[in-house]
């Protein structure tokens, strides 16, 4: 009576164990895709899994394409101030400094790139090949200026008329 109670524990341990296993690893696995989850604001931001729009424009506000009109010599003023303000401790026009050089940004990146970077770098740090690679490059992570949107906008036609200049 007694042993066949002892087996019949050990029965149920050998049953029982696999399901504790199975129950462990696959909670594990749920823990793993919870910050995906809640970080993104898009369906397919999980780890490497990066639409076209995302590569070619980055992780931000900016979702699709904009339409840039002529170039507007009161946003280039306005955005010039922001620059020397918030950006020229660490950006040059001309040289590289703290950050890359900055006259020729909008050759090298899309306008949507531009504007999601300055107001959303955090994101694109984790998520975008060039924001990592930029990174591994200068070391120093461009903390968010917490500029607004139409400020980024005021930015961009200043490094859009800066580009002309040259
Ligand atoms: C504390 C230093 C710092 C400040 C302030 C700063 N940046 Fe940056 N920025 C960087 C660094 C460093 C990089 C590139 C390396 C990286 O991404 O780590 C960068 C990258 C960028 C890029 C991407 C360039 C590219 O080729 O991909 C843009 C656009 C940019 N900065 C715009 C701005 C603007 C606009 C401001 C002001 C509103 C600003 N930055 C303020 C340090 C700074």
């Amino acid at each position: 009576m007694k042993n066949k109670t002892k087996l019949y524990s050990l029965k149920l341990f050998l049953i029982l164990m696999p399901i504790v296993l199975f129950t462990i690893v696959s909670c594990g696995n749920n823990d793993g895709q919870d910050p995906s989850k809640f970080s993104g604001t898009k369906k397919n931001d999980v780890a490497n899994d990066i639409s076209a729009f995302e590569l070619e424009n980055g992780f931000g506000p900016v979702k699709q394409k904009i339409e840039l009109g002529p170039i507007d010599p009161k946003l280039v003023k306005q955005g010039q101030t922001i620059f020397e303000t918030k950006c020229a401790a660490c950006h040059k026009l001309d040289e590289k400094y703290v950050g890359p050089a900055q006259r020729d940004v909008i050759k090298r990146r899309t306008p949507e790139y531009i504007l999601n970077f300055m107001l959303n770098p955090e994101e694109n740090y984790q998520k975008h090949p060039e924001a990592k690679k930029m990174l591994a490059q200068y070391l120093t992570q461009m903390p968010n200026q917490n500029i607004s949107i139409d400020e980024a906008k005021a930015v961009l036609d200043y490094f859009r008329k800066v580009a002309e200049e040259k």
